[in-house]
């Protein structure tokens, strides 16, 4: 039975910042509130023609990058996403156009910030039963654009980018060990984005009462929060056969700062053992664990051997946890440049919509 090992990563935040004080010339709020119950400086905001599958296509080629691998090697891409471009097509199938995968099966998976641990457990269960050799799995938000900007309970916390990670068959011991899923979903009127779906379909009516944007009851996802991090670290580590003394380092959600501490209290680990990087990109919701990874490796936190927990909540509610032994690119003398594929993959795209084109005009569709 093949191990599903991370050999690759990427992430990548737009380039426009939105500090704190900006923010409090946008609402009644102030800098030292948002440090200080938040952990939060700055985050980053998708600009125009910047959209969830733009942001996804250039961290799936850094991922790429670092594994060594051709995007036409793919076999499966799931995009984790609350901020899908359209409810459908996927944001996946986007990618996967984009970046030339032309053999791989794409989709979206939706549990909010809980999504990339979901993701990547989907993907490393395809590995190890044989189904798949190759995956790509890439945590996308641009939440920015469901913020209601005038509403300083949320418009504080949120901000936009992508992170990737791919996952690798490889007989060798090590990759993901385990993971736990978990849902209630009689709670999921604490976090939601009321309209737009097939419930409350957009109307003039709910643009008006602004049920389009994203609406939290704050309080509630926190004690939620506090309440899980720590159990579903305990479990995941339980069925892998692991204790906490075990565990390198813990890169949970990036959600607040206060919620990490309560969970490196409830588990007794000192903070040092948890990446902490909110401070510059806020809550990126699914996108924000291989972000934070991303920075982890770039800061020497996460090495080849390590055993590393992701744990995560969000809306739904959703949360889980997952373990792995930290591999990096598998042993390859070749070099792989993905940013050539995008360009092929371009010319691709348009050639097959020309077919589609000249075939419809052939059977009829076009008379
Ligand atoms: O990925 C999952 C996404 N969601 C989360 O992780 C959210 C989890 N919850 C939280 O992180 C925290 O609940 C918040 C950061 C959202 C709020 O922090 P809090 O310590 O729970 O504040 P609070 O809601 O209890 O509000 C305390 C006070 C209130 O004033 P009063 O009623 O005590 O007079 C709020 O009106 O702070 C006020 N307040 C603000 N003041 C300045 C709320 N938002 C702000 C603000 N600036 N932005």
């Amino acid at each position: 039975m093949p191990y599903a090992h991370i050999t690759g990563w990427g992430m990548v935040v737009p380039e426009k910042v939105l500090t704190n004080d900006d923010l409090s010339q946008m609402v009644e709020t102030n800098d030292e509130w948002i440090r200080s119950r938040t952990g939060i400086c700055e985050r980053h905001v998708a600009g125009e023609g910047e959209t969830s599958a733009s942001l996804a296509v250039e961290a799936s080629l850094r991922a790429l990058k670092v594994a060594k691998l051709k995007p036409t090697e793919l076999d499966l891409i799931i995009v984790s996403t609350s901020t899908p471009e359209h409810l459908f097509p996927a944001t996946a199938c986007l990618v996967q156009d984009q970046i030339g995968a032309t053999k791989a099966g794409a989709f979206d998976l939706l549990a909010a910030c809980t999504g990339f641990i979901f993701a990547v457990n989907m993907a490393a269960q395809s590995i190890r039963s044989g189904a798949i050799t190759n995956a790509l799995v890439i945590g996308s938000e641009t939440l920015s654009r469901f913020v209601d900007w005038g509403d300083r309970n949320t418009c504080i916390l949120f901000g936009d980018g992508a992170g990737a990670f791919v996952l690798q068959a490889d007989e060798e011991p090590g990759g993901v060990l385990s993971a736990v899923m978990h849902s209630d979903g009689s709670g999921g009127d604490l976090l939601v984005i009321p309209a737009g779906g097939s419930k409350h379909p957009t109307s003039a009516a709910t643009i008006e009462e602004g049920l389009h944007y994203i609406r939290m009851d704050g309080r509630e996802v926190f004690r939620f929060a506090t309440r899980v991090m720590a159990r579903a670290t305990k479990e995941t580590l339980e069925s892998a056969g692991l204790t906490l003394e075990d565990v390198d380092l813990v890169i949970p959600h990036q959600a607040n700062k206060r919620i990490i501490e309560a969970a490196a209290r409830g588990l007794k680990l000192p903070i040092e053992r948890f990446m902490i990087n909110l401070d510059r990109y806020g809550n990126t919701s699914t996108a924000s664990i291989p972000i934070a990874t991303v920075e982890a490796i770039e800061n020497n936190r996460l090495n080849a051997g390590d055993k590393v927990v992701f744990v995560g909540f969000g809306a739904g509610l959703t949360w889980g946890a997952l373990v792995a032994e930290w591999t990096g690119p598998l042993p390859s003398e070749r070099r792989v440049y993905p940013g050539w594929y995008r360009f092929w993959a371009r010319i691709r795209s348009l050639l097959l919509r020309v077919v589609r084109l000249i075939e419809g005009i052939l059977w009829g569709r076009h008379s």
